[in-house]
């Protein structure tokens, strides 16, 4: 059975308004990037006309531009889960224009299959090659495309002719049976392979195929900044100094390692730490930098849901394609980032917080408790089942305005119960084994911003009590400040004393 070649127009007529709709790919990796768009146009047709058109969008995590941005601008999401990175998506959803439930991205899939959501109308998937039999090598980037598949009552697939075909054998597509039949996903080390390296979908669901000569893009990364290194060396430093402890193995751990510069500027000073062995890592997304570890013979190996690389450094994976096949297995989130091998496997987690408080809590996705960034992604799946969980983030933010260590987080996405390390550009707040008290005199003397030191020690000796000695009148003093005056550092808590 061959499949009808379509154009993206005749592929989106298939999308109706109140439809669910699932996307491949994990970041702009594997995600589609021409139907997306003539949905987008679809929709602003239908409102020009009076007519509603609204769909519902499931993903792996954070798409691209041609899906998020596309679909946001033209009004046309109803509801979007889990995850987006998007600055169109981030103004519908927190004006209400979509609706959106930040979820946890290992779950989605089986929550999914679970009902919750109910009927998924159509799968749109990004292909590197498909056959007549509906067996599609998928892209850089899994999230829930096994899941979308099975569930969709049809399928189109985008045909991307700029994707290797050499990137075969790189995917091990797997999903797990739902309880009461599930089993352990037997991976024991990252390297093991458990299922297929083609996605295989009932050939009478697809409906057509888009070819799609559209390779996205993907900006390189900022070069690291002073407080990014200092981040950066302190928890190198700090790494090393547990192995030597012998509270990690000197074999080393599986890593994981959260998006974005910090992120990065962390792998690649791991690369240059001699006392650091080379290591494996257990991942959701793979940088530029582990690819580089990769090539110094630093990490031996990455098992992870995306390339979310540069262009340039995609180039160079497909140039050195067969160097990097015996390194890096890419998996559906809901492996990736499943919380039962991250326990097994003993991770070491690194994540960014935007802000911690002097209790250990940590706020990963409400900018001053309100607006939602981008949401919890995969940082809620690590940090909860790590061996030695990590957070780290810049001491201040906005010119100093704004403290990212806080009295109070305005938004817990993190307890206290699964941070296990704080680590600023100031130094480290090693928070095992201490009360709450402790913990606060060890962030704030360790990560604080030597200008807020004085004032949340301020506010630490204001406490009346309790294992957790908070002041719940001034809790979010720092926040309510940063409203009025747009400056954290002028909190006068003394108007809070009672
Ligand atoms: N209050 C208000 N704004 C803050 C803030 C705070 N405490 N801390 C940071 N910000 C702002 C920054 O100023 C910046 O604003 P800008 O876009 O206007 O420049 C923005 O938030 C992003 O901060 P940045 O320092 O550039 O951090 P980042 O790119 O490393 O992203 C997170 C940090 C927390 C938003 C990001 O890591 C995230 O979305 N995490 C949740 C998902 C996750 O952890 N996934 C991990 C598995 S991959």
């Amino acid at each position: 059975m061959s499949f009808p070649i379509i154009s993206a127009q005749q592929a989106a007529e298939y999308v109706k308004d109140g439809y669910n709709v699932g996307f491949s790919g994990f970041t702009a990796s594997g995600t589609p990037k021409v139907v997306p768009p003539a949905i987008a146009e679809l929709a602003e047709r239908e409102h020009a006309a009076g007519r509603p058109f609204k769909i519902s969008m499931f993903t792996g995590a954070s798409t691209n531009d041609f899906v998020d941005g596309a679909l946001a601008r033209a009004k046309a999401v109803n509801f979007r889960t889990p995850y987006q990175s998007c600055k169109d998506m981030r103004a519908a959803l927190n004006c209400h224009e979509a609706h959106y439930a930040d979820a946890h991205l290992s779950e989605l899939a089986q929550k999914m299959r679970y009902g919750f959501f109910g009927k998924l109308n159509v799968a749109i998937l990004e292909v590197a090659d498909y056959n007549d039999n509906g067996e599609v090598v998928l892209g850089t980037g899994l999230g829930i495309a096994p899941t979308i598949v099975a569930m969709a009552d049809i399928v189109i697939l985008e045909h991307n002719t700029t994707i290797n075909p050499k990137l075969r054998g790189f995917h091990d597509v797997y999903m797990p049976l739902d309880p009461p039949y599930r089993r352990e996903i037997p991976i024991y080390k990252p390297s093991d392979r458990i299922g297929e390296v083609v996605l295989k979908i009932d050939p009478k669901k697809i409906v057509g195929v888009v070819e799609s000569t559209n390779p996205g893009h993907v900006a390189p990364f900022s070069p690291a900044d002073e407080v990014t290194m200092r981040i950066g060396a302190n928890v190198c430093d700090f790494l090393a100094h547990e192995l030597r402890a012998g509270r990690i193995p000197k074999e080393f751990l599986p890593m994981q390692s959260g998006v974005g510069n910090v992120a990065n500027a962390v792998l690649a000073g791991l690369g240059e730490n001699d006392e650091i062995p080379p290591f494996q890592m257990y991942t959701e997304v793979v940088q530029d930098s582990v690819l580089e570890l990769m090539k110094h013979g630093k990490c031996r190996f990455a098992s992870t849901c995306s390339l979310s690389i540069s262009d340039e450094a995609l180039h160079d994976f497909y140039e050195n394609i067969d160097f990097f096949r015996d390194k890096i297995v890419l998996r559906p989130g809901e492996i990736s980032n499943n919380p039962e091998i991250v326990r097994r496997l003993g991770l070491i987690t690194m994540n960014t917080a935007l802000e911690a408080d002097i209790f250990g809590n940590v706020n990963s996705t409400h900018v001053l408790g309100t607006k939602m960034m981008n949401g919890i992604g995969g940082s809620g799946d690590f940090t909860r089942n790590a061996y030695l969980s990590i957070f780290s983030c810049p001491s201040v933010t906005k010119g100093g305005s704004i403290s990212n260590i806080v009295p109070m987080a305005s938004h817990i996405d993190h307890s206290e119960h699964s941070v296990d390390v704080i680590i600023t550009e100031q130094g480290v707040a090693d928070l095992r084994g201490l009360d709450p008290i402790q913990r606060a005199e060890k962030i704030i003397d360790n990560c604080a911003n030597p200008t807020y030191r004085p004032l949340l020690r301020e506010y630490l000796s204001m406490g009346k009590g309790g294992q957790t000695p908070h002041t719940l009148h001034a809790a979010l003093a720092f926040h309510e400040e940063f409203m009025n005056s747009g400056n954290m550092a002028a909190t006068d808590f003394s108007k809070y004393a009672k």
